[in-house]
């Protein structure tokens, strides 16, 4: 593997999945497997959990990071070729690829949908940019279309959780003051290709995620029937799809409550977090018991610290 864009790029998922969880249980086997070698962190958007555990994992495997916030700390990018250069886009992605090149052994990168442009947003214009101009490897700390250190972090936390039967599984849409990209969900729904689940897709009408990613995966518009007898339930918001960008409802009759939990099979709540509270989840079920948001976010580091380890295995062979 030289880049990690999606989780297609795993050489092999059961055993990404089998290496972030032994590095669980011995986060520091390979101490000194990057010693010298440098992680670039970048960000074009804010976070906490990718920031911080993108940041552990390269550590815990002895790499050197150096972080920067693009947004506001580096010029502005360039991508597309052949313009004159007279706006606010100070550098081209081809020298500024090329140079964090000659600094870091690999990168990481950050860079949401912007949800006003479809194509572009569909084209991942950043990480691919780099992944073309950069002459190391490229790892997706979430694009516009996927977010699959979350993903691997999501099926570590599900394996840690086995039920007796084959767990149903639910990703229920949720509301959202602001309208948020579809990364994580489709993550989600291609990680879930590799699991053995009844997994289903709830959502009101029209926010139908990209057919090319759900592909067969059931899609239920009555979430109580959904969440019957549910195992796992993972809420998240996202706007809608075909209205590319739009919030088509602001109400709350897809907030995830202690009395629509009551449908479920005891079920497990998950979330990728920043979550909403009251909004989004009711606080008494992202303070239940069975909520596993702090463990999905500590997970972080061990799917991230997989990929680092995997990547790194490339290179060395
Ligand atoms: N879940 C996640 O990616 O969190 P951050 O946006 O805080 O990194």
């Amino acid at each position: 593997m030289k880049n990690f864009i999606s989780l297609n790029d795993l050489p092999d998922f059961d055993e990404a999945l089998s290496l972030a969880k032994s590095l669980k249980k011995d986060p520091f086997a390979f101490k000194k497997y990057a010693k010298l070698k440098t992680l670039g962190i970048l960000f074009f958007n804010p976070s906490l959990r990718t920031r911080l555990s993108t940041q552990k994992a390269a550590q815990n495997l002895g790499f050197n990071t150096m972080i920067m916030n693009f947004s506001n700390e580096a010029w502005a990018l360039e991508f597309d070729d052949g313009t004159e250069m007279r706006g606010i886009r100070s550098e081209h992605i081809r020298e500024a690829a090329a140079v964090v090149s000659q600094y870091c052994d690999m990168v990481a990168i950050r860079a949401f949908a912007s949800l006003t442009d479809k194509v572009r947003d569909e084209a991942e214009i950043v990480l691919k940019s780099f992944a073309k101009y950069a002459s190391i490897p490229v790892i997706n700390m979430e694009s516009a279309v996927g977010h699959p250190l979350q993903a691997l972090a999501d099926a570590i936390t599900l394996d840690e959780y086995p039920t007796q039967h084959k767990p149903k599984v639910v990703l229920t849409w949720a509301p959202h003051p602001k309208a948020l990209p579809h990364a994580v969900a489709n993550s989600f729904t291609k990680m879930m290709e590799f699991r053995k689940a009844d997994f289903i897709i709830a959502q009101p009408e029209g926010y139908e995620l990209d057919p090319r990613i759900t592909k067969d995966v059931p899609v239920i518009h009555n979430q109580e029937e959904a969440l019957k007898d549910a195992d796992f339930v993972y809420a998240k918001n996202w706007c809608s799809y075909s209205n590319y960008g739009s919030i088509l409802r602001t109400d709350n009759e897809w907030t995830l409550t202690e009395d629509k939990m009551k449908q479920t099979n005891s079920a497990k709540f998950m979330h990728c977090l920043p979550v909403r509270r009251n909004i989004v989840v009711a606080d008494g079920v992202l303070d239940h018991p069975n909520s596993l948001v702090i463990d999905q976010a500590n997970n972080r580091t061990f799917a991230a610290q997989a990929v680092l380890k995997t990547i790194l295995d490339n290179d060395q062979s």
